[in-house]
């Protein structure tokens, strides 16, 4: 095994050199390796200081997270830190790029820190439903005040190098030779009198009452995260006990916390979001081809928005319309959006500018020749949209990767109208396309890997969370919501009504339920699309034949009172449910809130279960991280396969055959993988990537 920390002396001077890639997080052999080379600085007579510095992308990323929930390996991060808080000898962090977690709080066990121009620190525990565990939450408020400490905790964004000095997180920032710097700076700490380490610096705490007022204005939060009520608690230590006892106290709330389930959802979180990047079948190292110019067919809703996220990264785009007066509509919606984001104060007006010039509008597909790169967001109709494939393949350079956003239609169908199906995939981007981050990318049947690294790493950089799926209706996003929407359909006519089937969403999470949603789109959309595919939903199709249309018509599920945009339940509504349920034969009945979220989320899974048989998905974690950040599944639930096994699948498989009885439903029958895993007692995160 290559070595993980390099000891050395220079003119007196030990350099322990930490090389553990990608990211250098404190596994258990980086720890060890680290604590031996502080014990041969003690011991070596030779050695006056020791400076701590990293090689790689950051300094040091944390704790190793993959090594939470198992038996703790000595040295742990605590004694580790004890060691370097303790050393006989000045210690320097000399930190040339981002210490995080678990790293900052190393660096803040040594005497000084030293940093690079491109250094940040931070704590960003809370992200994951933690708090900083190793001695973070004691030594971050003696370095730099407790409102500050409070501030970089709660927020877990790092500071930039500059403000962290100017903070007191560190010394200074080093020009030139970092590790150098960081030499001299231990040279002289060990010529001068020995400062005291940062354990012992409670006059740097500040003002008791400031931190009060801070942490009152976190109350809200503090209900809601329980990590956030642990940093103010952990921080208020501080000032009420020694440093040693506020150690011990901080332990215990994150040994708590690390056993909480929010926060093991929002570990599976985080490696869910990595794992997605790797695709399958795709080898590592595939090179993906290099996009100069990109060209948008249809400036509408979704290619005005997909149009900005190509300017927003520098990418030039040109926007493809039907005739000049679609065009010039389509450029002005979308200046008209970034006016909105300079009037919000969210960007300057340089900016929106040097985006403009980025945008080009156009008429005629032969204006996408010389693109890279084509998105066709056109309208959803399969034979236009087979035409358009067909003049594209004739009009754009070999090698140009073509891409549709369609929501529901055939890729492959697409494809096979061109004379290059491997370089034809779907890019499926979520409304508002400038906004979210989802980016589902339909894998077609002959759709090459180079085509697959091409979009993936374009969707990167328009900073989106690229997900690979394979093409059937809906992709898995839209597939699974279908379910959902069913269901909450269903209920109506069952007995529920548009608030209590909203309310069971809000309260676990969503930020709003499907009704009030709908409301806000319109429901002429899907009253639309259902014309054109056969589907039914018999009460949103007699609230549109009432002229119920939702927010724009100021009534659809609710009422919005002159043009108010939060709904209020109306009776005429009630009414209409109940004659709609009638013509169906549906006898009514009460039904309560955990009935109504169980009928609503668990044939999502099962959906979900249906998909990952079919290979649409590749893991679990990818349908997660497409809820997560195309359908705001609330974080800290973990996407709807990781909440299937939290609750156990056997639960969800018994409580999905009652609903099948009970309904006489068969599509809620339980899936036969959730069926298969559920008798195994095993649970969708033991299914390898396909
Ligand atoms: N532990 C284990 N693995 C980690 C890790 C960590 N702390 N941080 C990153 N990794 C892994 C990732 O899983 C990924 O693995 P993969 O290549 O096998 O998928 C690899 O390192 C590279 O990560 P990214 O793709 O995220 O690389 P980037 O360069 O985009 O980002 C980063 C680097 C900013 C460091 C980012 O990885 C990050 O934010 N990491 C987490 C930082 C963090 O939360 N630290 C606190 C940990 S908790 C802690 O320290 C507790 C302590 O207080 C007791
Ligand atoms: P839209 O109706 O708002 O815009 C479509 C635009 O395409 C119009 O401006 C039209 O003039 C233009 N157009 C039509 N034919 C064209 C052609 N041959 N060449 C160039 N331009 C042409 O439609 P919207 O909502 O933007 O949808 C576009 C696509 O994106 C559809 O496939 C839809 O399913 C998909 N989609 C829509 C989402 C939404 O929330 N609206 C979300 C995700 C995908």
């Amino acid at each position: 095994m290559a070595e993980l920390v390099r000891f050395e002396v220079v003119d007196g001077i030990g350099v322990a050199t930490l090389s553990n890639p990608p990211v250098n997080a404190l596994s258990a052999a980086l720890r060890a390796a680290l604590f031996d080379a502080v014990k041969r600085a003690e011991a070596d007579a030779s050695v006056r200081a020791l400076v701590i510095a990293a090689e790689g992308r950051t300094f040091i990323a944390g704790a190793d997270i993959s090594e939470f929930g198992k038996p703790p390996a000595s040295p742990t991060l605590a004694e580790l830190v004890a060691a370097l808080d303790g050393c006989a000898k000045p210690v320097v962090a000399a930190i040339h790029a981002a210490a995080l977690g678990g790293g900052l709080e190393v660096a803040m066990a040594c005497t000084a820190r030293v940093l690079g121009p491109k250094a940040s620190l931070g704590l960003p525990e809370v992200k994951l439903g933690l708090l900083p565990g190793s001695g973070g939450t004691q030594r971050a408020p003696r370095l730099m005040g407790a409102v500050a400490a409070l501030k970089l905790m709660v927020a877990g964004d790092p500071l930039p190098a500059k403000a962290a000095v100017e903070a007191g997180l560190a010394d200074a920032v080093a020009e030139g030779d970092l590790v150098a710097a960081a030499r001299a700076h231990a040279a002289g700490l060990a010529d001068g009198k020995r400062s005291k380490p940062v354990s012992a610096r409670d006059e740097g705490l500040g003002s008791r009452e400031e931190f009060e007022a801070e942490a009152a204005k976190l109350a809200g939060r503090a209900k809601d995260e329980p990590q956030i009520a642990d940093c103010i608690a952990c921080v208020r230590a501080c000032f009420d006990m020694p440093f040693v006892d506020g150690v011990a106290f901080e332990r215990a709330a994150f040994l708590r916390l690390l056993d909480d389930p929010r926060s093991k959802a929002l570990r599976h979180v985080f490696f869910a979001e990595r794992e997605a990047a790797k695709i399958a079948g795709v080898p590592a190292g595939t090179k993906p081809r290099e996009v100069k110019r990109a060209a948008v067919l249809g400036s509408g809703t979704m290619g005005a928005g997909i149009a900005m996220c190509f300017a927003n990264a520098g990418i030039p785009v040109r926007v493809i319309e039907t005739d000049a007066a679609a065009s010039a509509r389509g450029i002005e919606r979308i200046r008209g959006t970034y006016e909105a984001s300079v009037k919000r104060g969210s960007l300057t007006g340089e900016a929106r500018d040097a985006r403009m010039a980025l945008i080009e509008g156009s008429v005629g597909l032969e204006s996408a020749a010389d693109a890279d790169l084509v998105v066709e967001a056109i309208f959803e109709d399969l034979d236009l949209k087979k035409q358009v494939f067909a003049t594209l393949d004739r009009v754009t350079k070999p090698g140009t990767v073509l891409a549709s956003n369609t929501s529901y239609l055939d890729i492959d169908a697409m494809a096979a109208v061109t004379s290059r199906p491997g370089d034809v995939l779907g890019m499926h981007f979520f409304s508002p396309a400038n906004v979210m981050k989802l980016l589902e990318i339909v894998r077609a049947r002959h759709t090459s890997p180079e085509a697959l690294a091409t979009a993936a790493e374009i969707g990167r950089k328009l900073k989106k969370v690229p997900v690979v799926v394979g093409v059937c209706f809906g992709f898995v996003g839209n597939r699974m919501l279908a379910q959902r929407s069913r269901q909450a359909e269903r209920l109506l006519l069952e007995g529920a009504s548009p608030a209590q089937v909203d309310a069971a969403l809000t309260g676990f999470g969503f930020k709003m339920g499907p009704f009030a949603m709908t409301d806000l789109a319109g429901l002429d959309i899907g009253w639309r699309v259902r014309k054109a595919t056969g589907g039914r939903a018999p009460v949103a199709d007699a609230l549109v034949e009432a002229g119920r249309l939702g927010q724009k018509t100021q009534k659809g599920f609710y009422l919005y009172p002159q043009g108010a945009r939060t709904g209020v339940a109306d009776p005429d509504v009630d009414a209409l449910i109940e004659k709609v349920a009638s013509a169906e034969g549906v006898t009514r009945r009460a039904i309560d809130g955990d009935e109504i979220l169980d009928r609503l989320v668990l044939p999502m899974v099962n959906e979900g279960a249906r998909i990952l048989e079919e290979g649409i998905a590749a893991r679990p974690g990818d349908i997660d991280v497409v809820w997560l950040n195309g359908y705001n599944w609330p974080a800290w639930r973990g996407g709807p396969m990781h909440y299937a096994d939290a609750r156990g699948l056997s639960d969800i498989a018994a409580r999905l055959s009652q609903f099948a009885d009970q309904t006489g439903d068969e599509s809620l029958r339980p899936a036969p993988l959730l069926a298969r895993l559920a008798a195994e007692g095993k649970g969708f995160a033991s299914l390898k990537a396909g």
